[in-house]
Protein backbone atom coordinates (compact mmCIF):
# COMPACT_ATOMS: atom_id res chain seq x y z
CA UNK A 1 0.00 0.00 0.00
CA UNK A 2 1.32 3.59 -0.88
CA UNK A 3 1.24 5.62 1.87
CA UNK A 4 1.42 10.01 1.83
CA UNK A 5 4.57 11.24 3.95
CA UNK A 6 4.91 14.89 5.34
CA UNK A 7 8.18 15.27 6.87
CA UNK A 8 8.10 17.44 10.31
CA UNK A 9 10.36 20.36 9.79
CA UNK A 10 9.37 22.34 13.23
CA UNK A 11 9.50 25.97 11.55
CA UNK A 12 6.88 27.81 13.60
CA UNK A 13 4.75 30.57 12.60
CA UNK A 14 5.78 34.15 12.58
CA UNK A 15 3.85 36.35 12.61
CA UNK A 16 -0.30 36.96 14.13
CA UNK A 17 -1.76 35.39 10.56
CA UNK A 18 0.96 32.82 10.00
CA UNK A 19 -0.10 29.19 10.54
CA UNK A 20 1.71 26.29 11.99
CA UNK A 21 2.54 24.37 8.34
CA UNK A 22 2.22 21.20 9.66
CA UNK A 23 -1.09 20.17 10.89
CA UNK A 24 -1.77 18.32 13.93
CA UNK A 25 -4.06 15.43 12.89
CA UNK A 26 -4.93 13.83 15.89
CA UNK A 27 -7.88 12.39 17.05
CA UNK A 28 -9.27 14.42 20.00
CA UNK A 29 -12.09 15.63 21.95
CA UNK A 30 -12.51 18.79 23.83
CA UNK A 31 -13.16 19.55 27.83
CA UNK A 32 -12.78 22.26 29.95
CA UNK A 33 -11.00 23.56 32.56
CA UNK A 34 -12.22 25.62 35.24
CA UNK A 35 -9.61 27.30 38.13
CA UNK A 36 -10.53 30.23 40.53
CA UNK A 37 -7.65 32.81 40.95
CA UNK A 38 -7.07 32.09 44.60
CA UNK A 39 -6.55 36.13 45.58
CA UNK A 40 -9.89 37.14 43.79
CA UNK A 41 -12.02 33.97 44.23
CA UNK A 42 -12.75 35.19 40.51
CA UNK A 43 -13.55 31.79 37.91
CA UNK A 44 -12.28 31.11 34.66
CA UNK A 45 -13.02 28.63 31.99
CA UNK A 46 -10.64 26.89 29.03
CA UNK A 47 -11.50 24.38 26.58
CA UNK A 48 -9.05 22.57 25.41
CA UNK A 49 -8.27 19.22 23.35
CA UNK A 50 -4.67 18.51 24.83
CA UNK A 51 -6.23 16.68 27.76
CA UNK A 52 -5.44 12.96 28.88
CA UNK A 53 -5.61 9.88 31.17
CA UNK A 54 -1.65 9.24 32.64
CA UNK A 55 -1.31 6.99 35.55
CA UNK A 56 -3.99 4.96 37.81
CA UNK A 57 -2.24 5.34 40.82
CA UNK A 58 -2.28 7.95 41.81
CA UNK A 59 -4.70 8.78 39.08
CA UNK A 60 -3.27 10.92 37.53
CA UNK A 61 -4.54 13.47 34.48
CA UNK A 62 -2.71 15.54 32.08
CA UNK A 63 -3.87 19.12 30.87
CA UNK A 64 -1.30 21.24 28.50
CA UNK A 65 -1.93 24.83 28.16
CA UNK A 66 -0.29 27.30 25.96
CA UNK A 67 3.11 29.41 27.21
CA UNK A 68 4.47 30.92 24.35
CA UNK A 69 3.50 33.75 21.65
CA UNK A 70 3.26 32.45 17.75
CA UNK A 71 0.03 33.64 16.23
CA UNK A 72 -3.62 34.33 16.89
CA UNK A 73 -4.19 30.85 18.18
CA UNK A 74 -1.15 30.04 20.17
CA UNK A 75 -0.59 32.94 22.82
CA UNK A 76 0.26 32.35 26.46
CA UNK A 77 -3.50 31.63 27.88
CA UNK A 78 -4.63 33.75 30.93
CA UNK A 79 -5.73 30.04 32.63
CA UNK A 80 -1.83 29.34 32.48
CA UNK A 81 -0.78 32.40 35.55
CA UNK A 82 -4.33 31.15 37.61
CA UNK A 83 -3.22 27.41 37.60
CA UNK A 84 0.41 28.41 38.60
CA UNK A 85 -1.14 30.36 41.54
CA UNK A 86 -4.18 28.13 42.24
CA UNK A 87 -2.28 24.69 42.11
CA UNK A 88 -5.72 22.75 41.77
CA UNK A 89 -8.09 22.73 38.79
CA UNK A 90 -11.39 20.99 37.48
CA UNK A 91 -11.60 19.12 34.34
CA UNK A 92 -15.16 19.70 33.24
CA UNK A 93 -16.29 16.70 30.47
CA UNK A 94 -18.91 18.23 28.25
CA UNK A 95 -21.15 16.93 25.90
CA UNK A 96 -21.82 17.40 22.55
CA UNK A 97 -24.75 19.45 23.41
CA UNK A 98 -22.91 22.39 25.17
CA UNK A 99 -20.85 22.64 21.45
CA UNK A 100 -21.77 26.09 20.80
CA UNK A 101 -20.91 27.52 24.10
CA UNK A 102 -17.54 25.28 24.01
CA UNK A 103 -17.10 27.63 20.91
CA UNK A 104 -17.74 30.70 22.19
CA UNK A 105 -15.96 30.34 25.54
CA UNK A 106 -12.45 29.93 23.47
CA UNK A 107 -13.48 33.13 22.16
CA UNK A 108 -13.19 34.81 24.93
CA UNK A 109 -9.42 35.07 27.00
CA UNK A 110 -8.64 36.06 30.00
CA UNK A 111 -5.31 36.82 28.86
CA UNK A 112 -6.84 39.75 26.16
CA UNK A 113 -9.64 41.11 28.70
CA UNK A 114 -8.48 40.08 32.66
CA UNK A 115 -12.39 41.32 33.47
CA UNK A 116 -13.88 38.69 31.32
CA UNK A 117 -16.39 36.73 33.17
CA UNK A 118 -16.65 33.22 31.07
CA UNK A 119 -19.31 32.05 33.69
CA UNK A 120 -21.76 34.70 33.05
CA UNK A 121 -21.34 35.34 29.94
CA UNK A 122 -21.94 31.65 29.05
CA UNK A 123 -24.33 31.32 31.90
CA UNK A 124 -23.18 28.97 32.97
CA UNK A 125 -22.95 27.95 36.90
CA UNK A 126 -19.67 27.38 39.20
CA UNK A 127 -20.49 25.14 41.54
CA UNK A 128 -18.16 25.16 45.00
CA UNK A 129 -14.84 22.61 44.60
CA UNK A 130 -15.43 19.96 47.31
CA UNK A 131 -11.33 19.54 48.28
CA UNK A 132 -10.09 22.02 46.11
CA UNK A 133 -10.53 25.95 45.42
CA UNK A 134 -11.47 26.13 42.04
CA UNK A 135 -14.93 25.64 40.77
CA UNK A 136 -17.12 22.77 38.68
CA UNK A 137 -18.96 23.67 35.68
CA UNK A 138 -22.54 22.18 36.56
CA UNK A 139 -23.88 22.05 33.38
CA UNK A 140 -20.95 19.22 32.44
CA UNK A 141 -21.92 16.20 33.70
CA UNK A 142 -18.67 15.00 35.23
CA UNK A 143 -16.48 16.97 36.90
CA UNK A 144 -12.52 15.83 37.88
CA UNK A 145 -11.28 17.94 40.74
CA UNK A 146 -7.56 17.85 40.58
CA UNK A 147 -4.34 19.31 42.78
CA UNK A 148 -1.27 20.05 40.38
CA UNK A 149 1.72 17.71 41.37
CA UNK A 150 4.05 18.73 38.32
CA UNK A 151 4.29 21.02 35.75
CA UNK A 152 6.76 20.30 32.92
CA UNK A 153 7.40 22.83 30.32
CA UNK A 154 7.67 20.76 26.95
CA UNK A 155 8.02 23.76 24.47
CA UNK A 156 5.11 25.49 23.18
CA UNK A 157 2.94 24.25 26.00
CA UNK A 158 3.26 23.48 30.09
CA UNK A 159 2.48 20.05 30.57
CA UNK A 160 0.20 20.37 34.16
CA UNK A 161 -0.38 16.97 36.18
CA UNK A 162 -2.99 16.78 38.36
CA UNK A 163 -3.81 14.32 40.90
CA UNK A 164 -7.72 13.03 40.84
CA UNK A 165 -9.22 14.37 44.35
CA UNK A 166 -12.76 13.88 43.29
CA UNK A 167 -15.44 13.08 40.88
CA UNK A 168 -18.37 14.73 40.54
CA UNK A 169 -21.17 13.36 38.22
CA UNK A 170 -24.60 14.21 37.29
CA UNK A 171 -26.12 11.17 39.69
CA UNK A 172 -24.40 8.01 41.17
CA UNK A 173 -22.39 5.75 38.40
CA UNK A 174 -23.93 2.29 38.12
CA UNK A 175 -22.42 0.72 35.52
CA UNK A 176 -19.24 0.91 33.03
CA UNK A 177 -19.31 -0.81 30.00
CA UNK A 178 -17.88 -0.73 26.76
CA UNK A 179 -19.79 -2.32 23.53
CA UNK A 180 -18.12 -2.29 20.04
CA UNK A 181 -15.65 0.26 21.14
CA UNK A 182 -17.20 2.45 22.59
CA UNK A 183 -17.40 3.13 26.08
CA UNK A 184 -20.39 3.85 28.28
CA UNK A 185 -21.38 5.43 31.64
CA UNK A 186 -24.31 5.20 32.85
CA UNK A 187 -25.36 7.06 36.17
CA UNK A 188 -28.88 7.55 38.45
CA UNK A 189 -29.78 11.22 38.85
CA UNK A 190 -31.90 11.72 41.88
CA UNK A 191 -35.21 11.92 40.48
CA UNK A 192 -34.10 8.14 39.71
CA UNK A 193 -34.21 8.42 35.68
CA UNK A 194 -30.69 7.00 34.09
CA UNK A 195 -28.40 9.24 31.85
CA UNK A 196 -25.79 7.52 29.76
CA UNK A 197 -22.89 9.13 28.25
CA UNK A 198 -20.67 7.22 25.33
CA UNK A 199 -17.54 8.01 23.36
CA UNK A 200 -16.07 5.90 20.88
CA UNK A 201 -12.65 4.62 21.11
CA UNK A 202 -12.11 4.33 17.81
CA UNK A 203 -12.09 6.45 14.48
CA UNK A 204 -14.87 6.16 12.20
CA UNK A 205 -13.65 5.60 8.68
CA UNK A 206 -16.16 7.06 5.64
CA UNK A 207 -15.07 6.23 2.15
CA UNK A 208 -16.21 8.37 -0.94
C1 LIG B 1 -11.78 23.02 20.86
C2 LIG B 1 -10.64 23.86 21.43
C3 LIG B 1 -9.53 23.23 21.96
C4 LIG B 1 -8.49 23.96 22.52
N1 LIG B 1 -7.43 23.29 23.07
C5 LIG B 1 -6.46 23.98 23.71
C6 LIG B 1 -5.43 23.27 24.39
O1 LIG B 1 -5.38 22.05 24.43
N2 LIG B 1 -4.47 24.02 25.02
C7 LIG B 1 -4.48 25.37 25.00
O2 LIG B 1 -3.58 26.00 25.59
N3 LIG B 1 -5.46 26.07 24.36
C8 LIG B 1 -6.46 25.41 23.74
N4 LIG B 1 -7.48 26.08 23.11
C9 LIG B 1 -7.47 27.56 23.10
C10 LIG B 1 -7.97 28.23 24.37
O3 LIG B 1 -9.14 27.60 24.85
C11 LIG B 1 -8.29 29.72 24.10
O4 LIG B 1 -7.13 30.34 23.68
C12 LIG B 1 -8.90 30.43 25.30
O5 LIG B 1 -9.47 31.65 24.86
C13 LIG B 1 -7.90 30.79 26.39
O6 LIG B 1 -8.60 31.43 27.41
P1 LIG B 1 -7.86 32.14 28.64
O7 LIG B 1 -6.90 33.17 28.08
O8 LIG B 1 -9.00 32.77 29.42
O9 LIG B 1 -7.17 31.08 29.41
C14 LIG B 1 -8.53 25.37 22.52
C15 LIG B 1 -9.64 26.02 21.95
C16 LIG B 1 -10.68 25.27 21.41
C17 LIG B 1 -11.87 25.95 20.81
Amino acid sequence: MKKHYNPHDRSVPQSFDEEFKTPGYLPKSAALISVADPETGIPNIMPLTAWGWLNRDPFLIGVSICVKEYNRNYYVRGTYELMRKSMDFTLNIPTEKLRDKITRSAEMSRAKDPKVDKFNALEWTALPGKRIKSPHIAECPLNFECEVRAIINMGSHDLFMGEVVGVCSDGEIVKEETIHGNDHITMKREDGSLLTLEWSTLMKEKKH
